[in-house]
């Protein structure tokens, strides 16, 4: 296997972005990418979306992003895994690279939530239709189980979640390309709207548009396009049971767990060598039990993590620097690429004010469903 290295990334601004449409997300996305690294041309591109076809009503996203790209003629192919669809479009395309099938690679993500589709249905069709949907449920809910769980079996009070969103909240609004840029305190969160209970409306991320892209190159000739590429060292993807019903432990994330341990083996690395990563705070109790599953924290340091600062900028493990799905936005099938873009930021020290300082080695976990697929990769500055 060849070494790969990111060398270029680009992303629109995340929110309520009703002047674009899913393709000129794409295409600003992709384009700065790519001049980010000077490169004009590439061998093959990779299109996380979750439901284009249900939200906006358009499908066959590869050879259409290509084509508008200015690109008609190269491979292109969608990728599908719910709200994990841009890190397994990560994974693809670090696996063509790594493989020797491709030299230059845009692995991007895109979703397109807010042209008035109906969005808790939409995205209800990543669960089980036939153990959960067809009895109502819907994802709020299903998370609302998980955080439920976790609280009957641990320490877990509604204050401990809410930390979660005031902390991601503040990381947020040092990002200008998140789609909330303000701070929440912890009363406003625990005031807020009942979406699920325990889950209010300041627990769950947000309904959102965006694209975000990343340009991947063998590590060998990665000089030619930047001088500070990110190498990716692990990639890890696994899959657990969809039903909630049909785990062992609806508190306990294996497909995470199991994701992580790949990553980390392939990398060489342990949990206690991360020095920031990104995980998939959908709903502010999967941070927590992310936390958790990936090793960074011990079971009692992960739930309280936000509460003592441990995962703020800053704390022993920064989580979510960009402020997280729950304030940078969550267009679902662009999470994944977003998440990368932060860790390369980070490892090159772009990141501004949310700096983790000396960071060299990054970690990014993102979740499909309601946990089942996970995919992990580890990053490192070069
Ligand atoms: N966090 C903070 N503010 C939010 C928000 C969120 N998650 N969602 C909406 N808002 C704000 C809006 O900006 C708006 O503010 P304004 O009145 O100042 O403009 C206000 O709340 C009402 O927005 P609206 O779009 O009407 O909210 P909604 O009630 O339709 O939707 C949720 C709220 C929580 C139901 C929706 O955001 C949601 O479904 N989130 C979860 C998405 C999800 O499941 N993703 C997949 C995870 S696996």
């Amino acid at each position: 296997m060849r070494e790969v290295a990111i060398v270029g990334a680009g992303m629109t601004r995340f929110g309520e972005l009703w002047q674009s449409s899913l393709r000129d997300l794409f295409v600003e996305a992709a384009d700065e990418a790519l001049r980010a690294a000077g490169a004009d041309h590439v061998d093959s591109i990779f299109v996380g979306n979750m439901s284009g076809g249900q939200f906006v009503g358009q499908e066959h996203l590869g050879p259409l992003m290509a084509d508008h790209l200015g690109m008609a003629g190269v491979a292109a192919t969608r990728v599908e895994s719910a709200c994990a669809s841009g890190g397994v479009a990560l994974r693809l395309g670090f696996i063509e690279v790594a493989s020797g099938m491709s030299d230059l690679v845009l692995a991007t993500g895109v979703e397109k939530m807010t042209d008035g589709a109906d969005v808790t249905n939409v995205l209800a069709s990543a669960a089980d239709q036939e153990n959960e949907v067809y009895h109502g449920i819907t994802f709020p809910g299903l998370y609302a189980m998980i955080a439920r769980a976790y609280m009957t079996e641990n320490d877990l009070t509604e204050e401990d979640i809410s930390w979660v969103a005031v902390k991601n909240h503040k990381h947020g609004a040092m990002n200008p390309k998140a789609q909330f840029q303000h701070e929440v305190t912890l009363e406003q969160v625990m005031n807020s709207t009942m979406v699920s209970d325990p889950l209010r409306l300041l627990h769950c991320s947000p309904v959102s548009d965006g694209a975000a892209a990343v340009l991947l190159c063998p590590l060998e000739q990665a000089r030619k396009y930047t001088d500070r590429p990110v190498r990716i060292v692990g990639s890890g993807l696994a899959t657990a049971p969809m039903a909630l019903a049909h785990r062992p432990d609806p508190a306990r994330l294996d497909a995470v767990a199991r994701s992580a341990e790949r990553a980390y083996g392939m990398a060489h690395v342990t949990p206690g060598d991360i020095q920031v990563a990104e995980v998939h705070d959908c709903f502010s109790i999967a941070e927590i039990c992310c936390i958790e599953a990936l090793g960074l924290l011990e079971r009692e340091a992960a739930v309280k993590g936000a509460v003592t600062g441990c995962t703020a900028l800053g704390g022993r493990i920064p989580v979510n620097t960009s402020g997280g799905l729950k304030a940078k936005g969550h267009p679902v099938g662009a999470t994944g690429i977003a998440q990368t873009i932060e860790i390369f930021e980070q490892l090159r020290g772009e990141a501004g004010d949310r700096q983790v300082e000396g960071a060299r080695l990054g970690l990014t976990q993102n979740m499909g469903g309601s946990g089942a697929s996970s995919v992990v990769h580890i990053f490192e500055g070069v």
